[in-house]
């Protein structure tokens, strides 16, 4: 059994093996119909969810596996009560063969993890970590760029607390001769130990000020949403959007990836941009998510 926590758990290799068995996955779903029928799979989203949860729970509908969920496990489980994390999972995993869950703690997941004794995939973990988003982001680029090794890449939006961000750098990380150029207002900057991580794994981290200092040959633009539920106090709205006149001062080739859900950072005006890749990104959920479910099982 295999847990899904946090990307420093991946290689080159094993994320290579992973997006291959994804690839498989996506060309012949026939062979993969009933790999699951005998398993019971739980999701507990303790925080919303609309990508996530329903491409996991496609996931596990596609592998034939059966489902058992709470949509809003905050108020409608028995956390609500005060129930703590370890003694939900100890609960559910009496039932289910596997749990997916997305909480509020930056610690949810290990704290699942130490005492399951069934896979737990992490759905997103307060403002830490995100793993499985930052896997089908690193897949979609990879589809369209044929490599990672030498990218730039620009980071945008909430540095601060948007953990598809902390996961996303450190699956980049992972390769060599990667750039990444970040653009936040000053109060969303990625924190330290990110820019210290970077710097250890000899990533070259450039703080930009507007988008006049991202080259414009950058290969991706990931922009995402001011994470608003995760601090007090009112910092505005995002300065930087990124619209049909920002998207034409860059390259044809490149990409726009947003997680979703998106507020005013990317305008509606470029989705029909064949770079814009965010609606793409939220479909290559499924094929990956189904391929981690059979890696936690050790089918493949
Ligand atoms: C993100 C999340 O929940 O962290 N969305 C997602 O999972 N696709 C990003 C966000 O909520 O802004």
């Amino acid at each position: 059994m295999k847990h899904v926590l946090s990307c420093e758990q991946y290689t080159r290799e094993s994320l290579e093996e992973l997006y291959n068995l994804a690839d498989d996955i996506a060309n012949n779903p026939e062979k993969y119909k009933n790999v699951l029928a005998d398993k019971i799979i739980a999701t507990m989203f303790f925080e919303p969810s609309t990508r996530t949860r329903l491409s996991f729970e496609t996931a596990i509908l596609k592998l034939g596996a059966k489902l058992i969920s709470t949509e809003n496990a905050a108020s409608n489980s028995s956390s609500r009560k005060g129930e703590s994390i370890e003694d939900t999972i100890n609960v559910v995993q009496q039932y289910a063969d596997a749990i997916v869950m997305r909480h509020s703690d930056d610690h949810a997941a290990e704290k699942a993890a130490k005492i399951a004794k069934v896979p737990i995939l992490n759905a997103g973990s307060g403002k830490g970590e995100h793993p499985t988003q930052a896997l089908l982001d690193v897949y979609t680029i990879r589809k369209h760029k044929g490599k990672i090794d030498g990218l730039k890449v620009a980071i945008l939006g909430d540095l601060m607390y948007g953990r598809t961000i902390h996961s996303l750098i450190k699956l980049l990380s992972l390769y060599n001769n990667i750039e990444i150029y970040g653009l936040s207002k000053k109060e969303f900057a990625l924190p330290g130990k990110y820019v210290d991580m970077l710097n250890e794994r000899k990533v070259k981290y450039t703080v930009c000020h507007s988008f006049d200092d991202i080259p414009t040959d950058v290969d991706v633009m990931y922009h995402t949403r001011i994470q608003s539920e995760r601090f007090e106090g009112d910092f505005g709205k995002e300065e930087f959007i990124i619209n049909k006149e920002v998207l034409n001062n860059f390259s044809k080739d490149t990409l726009v990836l947003h997680p979703l859900p998106r507020l005013e950072e990317i305008s509606t005006d470029i989705d029909d941009d064949p770079r814009a890749l965010y609606f793409e990104q939220a479909a290559n959920g499924v094929p990956i998510r189904m391929s981690l479910f059979l890696k936690a099982f050790e089918i493949k």
